[in-house]
């Protein structure tokens, strides 16, 4: 039956790869995740998100691999790191992190022309009791999103499994922002919303291939981009996170593709 062609798009724009990509999207997640482990040790009071930065510039190029972000749309950095109350792309420059500051740093690679798009949660010194809280809630909303993928269930699963958690510890799901399908592009059909009712949405494939990224806040959920026309900030100030990683549809499941070499994607106190 046509349905089981691998190669094609559906009729929501979704690509359905084929089973020898699932191997292209593992090595450029690897990298990526690798690329976030290495930076971990320098998030420190003092440090700058600029030096932050320039590590994974260099560290990209070293690898022979190239940064999705320098160029896209403008932007110029290999990272987005983005500091407390900032939602999302947070530009890297002269900023010094503090004790306390919670930041999330953001990188996507192109490796042999497949893209790894993965971020998570860093601390610079101590941690308050309510950042560790929200950044293991949001861990924890990511991964159980990720368990709702597999063959015939729906994003509107994925999103209802990320809000319901969410809500339910008394946070609120980023409306303004979502994942999305990637692979040899970086942003493809379809928005992988982290919000949603069961049931609704495009049906899951084996073969798709996406990221989940929820964004959760403290407080309200609004968000407002600032005049640098890049950062995202909570409008009431509340303390943001969030975690990203890429994935592929299985026969039974998903691949994680942006998985920590040294399991330190979730930070452990
Ligand atoms: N990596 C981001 C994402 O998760 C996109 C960053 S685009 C940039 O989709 F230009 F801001 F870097
Ligand atoms: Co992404
Ligand atoms: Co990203």
């Amino acid at each position: 039956m046509e349905g089981h062609t691998r190669g094609r798009v559906t009729r929501d724009g979704i690509r359905i790869h084929e089973d020898a990509d699932f191997s292209g999207m593992h090595v450029a997640g690897r990298l990526a995740a690798e690329i976030l482990d290495e930076v971990a040790p320098l998030v420190t009071p003092g440090a700058t998100t600029g030096e932050l930065d320039d590590f994974i510039r260099a560290r990209v190029e070293a690898s022979g691999a190239t940064s999705a972000t320098i160029g896209y749309r403008g932007y110029q950095h290999a990272s987005c790191i983005s500091v407390n109350h900032v939602v999302c792309h947070g530009i890297p420059g002269p900023k010094l992190l503090k004790d306390g500051d919670i930041l999330n740093i953001d990188v996507t690679v192109i490796v042999d022309g497949w893209y790894g798009d993965t971020s998570r949660m860093f601390v610079a010194g101590s941690l308050s009791r309510k950042a560790e809280r929200l950044i293991q809630v949001t861990h924890d909303a990511l991964m159980r999103g990720i368990g709702a993928v597999r063959p015939g269930a729906t994003f509107g699963d994925i999103g209802h499994a990320i809000q319901a958690y969410v809500e339910a510890q008394r946070m609120s799901v980023v409306r303004d922002f979502c994942g999305h399908g990637l692979g040899r592009v970086f942003h493809a059909p379809p928005n992988v919303l982290h919000y949603g009712r069961p049931g609704s949405g495009p049906r899951l494939e084996e073969g798709m291939f996406f990221t989940i990224e929820p964004m959760v806040n403290l407080g309200r959920p609004e968000t407002k981009v600032l005049a640098d026309d890049w950062t995202a900030v909570t409008r009431d100030k509340s303390l943001s996170a969030q975690f990203e990683h890429s994935v592929g549809v299985t026969a039974d499941g998903c691949d994680i593709f942006t998985l920590s070499p040294a399991n330190r994607f979730h930070p452990t106190w």
